[in-house]
This record gives structure tokens, sequence and C-alpha cells, in this order.
């Protein structure tokens, strides 16, 4: 089964150290950040998981401490579906970490019933990008500071099925589960292009990526059919730590150093859709995310 599985895996691996280095991981208690951590950890980084349920935060540290060697692990609560608490996170974390060298924007839902968050925002938007881009926001100087520094976010290949809805963003008027997904995740490639313009000369870059389709929580919400066709496919598909490689690629190899705005897949660049290239339609979800967030990023 792993033979078969290896087939389609990209050979990568890197012995970069992360000594003296800090990392805050979204979404690092299961799946993919978890291993993401793990592997930080191991190179020697600080590693902050950011999460939103604290019991399984407090059972990742002692996981990804034990099976890294590494205890500099700490976990904090975070939840993307509540501006409250991003602020309340990011206060803390410019409060008390004297750098930041690498953000994973890592945290997703995937076709969830519909709900919104805390600012009325519907779920998979509001956790996969508008969740994100104020916490890059409120932690953006700290990272500056810390330079050279990566801002990574998990977008997926499904980002290539969605569209951006600048009229009903929140799906309010018609909601399907699965273009709410793509259009998050074709929202964390158009975040990222258009954050790599702006960050143009500061030392900061940033990737998105797709990781594979990867056996992990993420699948929660599919039907019963769905699960089970998923477990069929598993020969065909990544376990976490497979699925974590792309995500730890573009956080350290070192030729991606002078590149930052691109979308990797399998430990490489890859091509994103036509609209994650669309640079007018980044720039207005760009507007229209601090519209939305009340907040001014020029
Ligand atoms: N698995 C795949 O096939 C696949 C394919 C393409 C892209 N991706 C992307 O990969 C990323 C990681 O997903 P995964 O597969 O590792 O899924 P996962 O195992 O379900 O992990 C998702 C993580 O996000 C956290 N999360 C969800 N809502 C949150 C919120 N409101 N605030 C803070 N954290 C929240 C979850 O916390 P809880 O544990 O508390 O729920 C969990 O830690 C996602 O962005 C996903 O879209 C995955």
């Amino acid at each position: 089964m792993q033979a078969v599985r290896n087939l389609f895996r990209a050979p990568w691996s890197s012995d970069v150290k992360l000594s003296d280095k800090t990392a805050v991981i979204t979404g690092a208690n299961t799946g993919i950040g978890k291993e993401t951590a793990i592997d930080l950890s191991k190179r020697g980084a600080r590693v902050i998981l950011a999460c939103r349920d604290m019991e399984k935060a407090q059972a990742a540290v002692k996981e990804i401490a034990e099976s890294s060697g590494n205890d500099d692990v700490i976990c904090m609560k975070l939840d993307l579906s509540d501006s409250k608490s991003i602020r309340e996170f990011a206060e803390a974390v410019n409060k008390n970490e004297p750098k930041l060298n690498l953000l994973i924007n890592n945290a997703g839902v995937m076709v969830c019933p519909y709900g919104k968050t805390a600012d009325g925002f519907e779920m998979q938007i509001g956790v996969n990008h508008m969740g994100h881009f104020l916490l890059t926001y409120l932690l953006m100087d700290l990272i500056k500071r810390s330079a050279p520094a990566r801002i990574v976010t998990v977008s997926s290949m499904a980002h290539s099925w969605g569209s951006i809805n600048l009229e009903d963003i929140n799906s309010e008027k018609c909601y399907n589960k699965n273009k709410a997904y793509a259009q998050s995740k074709l929202a964390n490639v158009l975040f990222t292009r258009s954050l790599a313009k702006r960050l143009e000369g500061t030392g900061v870059t940033a990737y998105s990526l797709h990781p594979g389709v990867v056996q992990t929580d993420l699948w929660r919400h599919l039907s019963g059919p769905q699960q089970f066709f998923m477990k069929m496919a598993r020969p065909f598909t990544k376990d976490s730590i497979q699925g974590a490689q792309t995500t730890i690629y573009c956080a350290v190899e070192p030729s991606l150093e002078k590149e930052s705005g691109g979308y990797y897949s399998d430990c490489a660049p890859a091509n994103c859709s036509v609209a994650g290239k669309n640079d007018k339609l980044a720039e207005k979800l760009w507007q229209l995310s601090c519209q939305m967030l009340s907040i001014t990023w020029e």
C-alpha cells in the first residue's frame, strides 16, 4: 500500500535547521498542521500551536514535544471564527514573542452546513480566508521585524473550481457548500498573491499550496457515501506526514527565498487557476476583506 502511495510522492527532503526561529501554526492539533509542527520542532524551532480547542491542543503539545525531542512547543487559544479571539491571540503573541519567522495559515473547514462566524461571515470564507487575513494583518509588524520570514497559507486544488462572489461573498442568497469551500481556497491563493506584492523588499515572502488529497479529519462533513469513497481511494491519497511536506517545503526550502506569491504542490511550483492569477480580482478581494473586517491595510 505504501509503495503505491510512494509512486505519487515527491522525494523532497531538507536538513535546514530552524534554531532561533519561531513558528505559529494554526489548526495544529491534528492532521497536516500537527505533522508540520512536529517537523518544524525537529528542526529546532519554537512552535506555537494556535488552536480553538485547548484540550486537544494540550494533547498535541505533549505528542509533538515527545516525538520531536524539542520541548519548546506551546499552545495558545485561537478561534478563527471570531475576530475577538483572533485579536486576543495576536495581542498575546505581539506582547510575549520577540520574533515570528514563520506564520503557517493552515487551519480550515470544508463543506460544512451553512453557518456564520461571530462576525457574521459564512463559516468557510470566514475561517479559511477572513480569519487568516486578519491574523496575518495583526502579526505583520512582528513578522517584518523578524525578517527573513515566511507566510505560508494552505489552500487546495479545489481553488480551481472556485470563483469569488464579490456581490455575495457570505453566500446569503444561495449556499452551495462545495462552491463556498472552493471560494475560500481561491481566496487563499489570491491573498498570497496580493500579500507578496505588498511585502516586496521587506524580506518577508508568501506562498500558497495544495497539500494533496490527505486522509485527515477535514472530511468530517462529507456524506456517508462520500466518506466511503474516500476510504476506498486511500491507496491514492496521502497520509498526514506526506500531506505536510509541501507546507514544510514552502516554510524552509532555501531556493524559495527569492520567490514570493506563488502556488505550490508536491513540493514544487505548480500552476494555479486563471482566476488565481487575476490581480484585479485579488485587489478587489483585498479591499472587500479590509472593509468587512473594518481595517486599513494598504
Ligand atoms: N485533507 C485534505 O485532503 C486537504 C486537501 C486540500 C487542502 N487541505 C487544507 O489543509 C488544511 C489543513 O487541513 P487538514 O486536512 O489537516 O484538516 P483537519 O485535520 O480537519 O485539521 C484542520 C484544523 O483546523 C482547525 N480549525 C477548524 N476551524 C477552526 C477555527 N474556527 N479556529 C481555529 N482552528 C480551526 C481544526 O481544529 P479542530 O481539531 O478543533 O476541529 C484542525 O486543527 C486546511 O486548510 C485544508 O483546507 C486539506
